[in-house]
């Protein structure tokens, strides 16, 4: 699975284990300092869990007014693709207009974090199709905001 379970003393061996291993800058960053991680409470838009073919899943939380996105968190389980995708997917969507985040692609998130080894490229999928999923909520939830009484808050 996408666990990076390398044993190191120091964040500074982690940095030089994971640029042997072909992680950009940029991803070691997010890894090791993941943005918008966490829960949200009152959220306007919520994925569920959703599941990537390796069996890792990631969940996405949007705060939206004015069709304009305040705040995203997600929660992934812990593949260092997922969460680096996941934090740059959350920092990428804030402010901006829920439209314009339906066009962002995962090659998109991939190019923001200067690239992902190949078999962690579908990660950026996962964060990307958490992010459409919280969308169709939010739209759903929008149209007929009486039907969020019947949804149990997470
Ligand atoms: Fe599958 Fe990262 S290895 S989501």
């Amino acid at each position: 699975m996408g666990a990076y379970k390398g044993k190191t003393d120091s964040t500074e061996d982690v940095r030089g284990l994971l640029r042997k291993e072909g992680y950009s800058e940029v991803v070691i960053d997010h890894w090791l300092n993941p943005r918008n991680l966490g829960q949200m409470k009152n959220y306007d838009g919520y994925s569920g869990k959703i599941t990537s073919s390796c069996g890792d899943s990631m969940w996405v939380w949007l705060k939206v007014k004015d069709n304009v996105i305040q705040n995203a968190t997600y929660v992934s389980d812990i593949c260092i693709g997922a969460v680096s995708s996941g934090s740059m997917l959350t920092e990428m969507v804030k402010g901006k207009r829920v439209t314009e985040a339906l066009w962002i692609s995962p090659d998109d998130i991939l190019r923001a974090l200067g690239g992902l080894p190949e078999n962690f490229v579908h990660c950026a999928t996962l964060a990307d199709t958490a992010l459409k999923a919280a969308i169709r909520d939010y739209n759903i939830y929008k149209a007929a905001p009486w039907k969020r009484l019947y949804q149990q808050k997470h």
